[in-house]
């Protein structure tokens, strides 16, 4: 068939017309923002001004949520330079470790949260200035009374090395429960502040661990006090105790026109219930890669790249690679800073990568499978246990339930409870109720001052139920047993007597 070949009229152009974007795209800014990665921003620009102390705080007010504070003492800002921090994609000159990077970070996390954002900050010799914005307010900010700026800024934060440089408050935060029901008002902040807890130790492990940054979270009730503070720490995505491969961590290098990539393969020994290998999705799918930009973790794994794919029996697989300014054209960042997106040619680079022994990056795949075999051989190798019951936690239990396989399903669980006894004995096992019963009379001094509860002193109890759980199989006791218990009883009662 013959080919016509024809003209593609290019558009032509008639006058010009102004169109300014309608505010009401701010309200689309950083929708896949949750409350965490959010905070997280908030403390990207704190680092960014050299802070070292960040503090979160939830505002209550008779009983309702009505605020939250992120305070740094960093540099601050001037006049001058609060707006254009305030506005959307306003960009500055950023440094070569600089976090920040669109100038969209203080918007799209704040209003994906709240409606209402003000920024009150102090640069040294500066003026204190304060600047609000609401969502539904354009692109007009209002200016905060320098007054109400200082007030603020000498509120008693909990800033451990010096006063508040920039606060940050949201008002009006949709993402805080609209009931003042105490107790579920409690149970939002609990959960909530874990969650937090959670997300920033695990993003700046690196910078906590290296006491660059500490992070602390509180709650304020207006008008009543503040409770303390709970500091962040370090969740250290290859913090596990011993390599689950010999050899390993190994460093795999390619070469990308001249720039080195590095990729620090890590194997876990094993499936565990440290927060370290669980992190937020319950460890399975952290597996893959793991991106830092100047110490701060963009993606924690879930993701292979193209090298390989997810799947369970790669789940002690690890792989660090730091992203420096040379590489950073191979990467795209989502503006929430939560995953990174790779270039084709990084694919290709990873597959070719090679240790100096000769280790490439299948071979690292291959063994950490092999790992992954192993492990889970050494589990089901593990003798069955009767389950844990009432007296333990249900994190305590699920961390059990995880190490080791459990007799029949419907087996009736092993009880820990304290009870008035005749004697001085520690313990008392009933096999037939399957109840391990403690003397009460040594309670107090266990508990060392704390208060008891069903689920208290849960190291001796988990002490005990190690100890003593098969007693509680069989049909009957045997000799061995017998003795067992006899000696356990008469050393544990001199150790209790001694705790008292
Ligand atoms: N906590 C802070 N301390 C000092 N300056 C800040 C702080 N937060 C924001 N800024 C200023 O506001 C600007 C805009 O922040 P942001 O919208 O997060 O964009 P980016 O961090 O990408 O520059 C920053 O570049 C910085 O100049
Ligand atoms: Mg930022």
């Amino acid at each position: 068939m013959k080919r016509m070949v024809q003209a593609w009229d290019a558009v032509p152009r008639g006058e010009r017309v102004e169109l300014p974007p309608d505010p009401r795209a701010l309200q689309g800014l950083g929708r896949n923002h949750l409350l965490h990665t959010a905070l997280a921003d908030l403390v990207d620009n704190a680092i960014d001004a050299g802070a070292t102390d960040v503090l979160i705080r939830f505002v209550r007010q008779g009983g309702l949520l009505r605020g939250l504070y992120v305070v740094d003492n960093g540099c601050g800002m001037s006049p001058a330079t609060i707006d254009t921090a305030m506005t959307v994609g306003g960009r500055r000159e950023y440094g070569a470790t600089d976090l920040g990077h669109f100038g969209l970070g203080l918007q799209s996390a704040s209003f994906s949260q709240a409606r209402v954002l003000t920024v009150m900050s102090r640069a040294d010799g500066e003026a204190a200035v304060g600047r609000r914005l609401r969502l539904d307010g354009g692109f007009h900010a209002d200016v905060v009374p320098s007054l109400f700026v200082d007030k603020e800024l000498r509120r008693a934060w909990n800033l451990p090395t010096s006063g508040a440089r920039t606060v940050v408050r949201w008002d009006e935060v949709t993402r805080f429960p609209a009931t003042d029901d105490p107790e579920r008002v409690e149970e939002f902040i609990t959960d909530t502040q874990q969650k937090i807890r959670n997300h920033l130790g695990l993003v700046f492990h690196r910078l906590l661990t290296a006491h660059r940054i500490s992070i602390a979270l509180d709650v304020e009730d207006v008008g009543i006090g503040v409770a303390p503070p709970m500091d962040v720490h370090p969740v250290n995505p290859f913090g596990y105790r011993s390599t689950g491969a010999s050899g390993y961590p190994v460093g795999l290098e390619a070469v990308h026109g001249s720039t080195p990539v590095r990729f620090h393969c890590h194997i876990w020994p094993g499936r565990s219930t440290s927060e370290s290998f669980r992190l937020t999705h319950g460890g399975e799918r952290q597996q893959g890669l793991y991106f830092y930009r100047h110490d701060r973790l963009l993606q924690a794994g879930g993701d292979w790249a193209g090298v390989a794919t997810v799947s369970r029996r790669l789940q002690l697989a690890r792989v660090v690679v730091d992203i420096d300014d040379a590489m950073a054209p191979m990467f795209l960042m989502n503006p929430e800073k939560s995953m990174v997106t790779v270039s084709p040619e990084f694919t290709a680079l990873a597959e070719a990568a090679v240790a100096g022994d000769g280790t490439t990056f299948e071979d690292y795949l291959k063994a950490a499978e092999d790992a992954f075999h192993r492990s889970n051989k050494r589990e089901r190798k593990r003798r069955k246990m009767v389950p844990p019951g009432r007296g333990f936690s249900p994190e305590l239990r699920s961390a059990i339930a995880s190490e080791v396989p459990f007799t029949h399903p419907n087996d009736q669980k092993i009880e820990v409870r304290w009870a008035r006894f005749e004697s001085d004995a520690f313990f008392e096992v009933d096999r037939d109720r399957r109840v391990l019963w403690l003397n009460k009379s040594y309670r107090k001094a266990l508990l060392g001052g704390r208060r008891g509860s069903v689920n208290d002193t849960p190291v001796l109890k988990t002490l005990l139920y190690l100890l003593t759980e098969e007693v509680f199989q069989g049909e009957r006791l045997g000799p061995k047993d017998k003795d067992n218990l006899e000696l356990w009883q008469e050393i544990l009662t001199a150790a209790a007597r001694s705790e008292r």
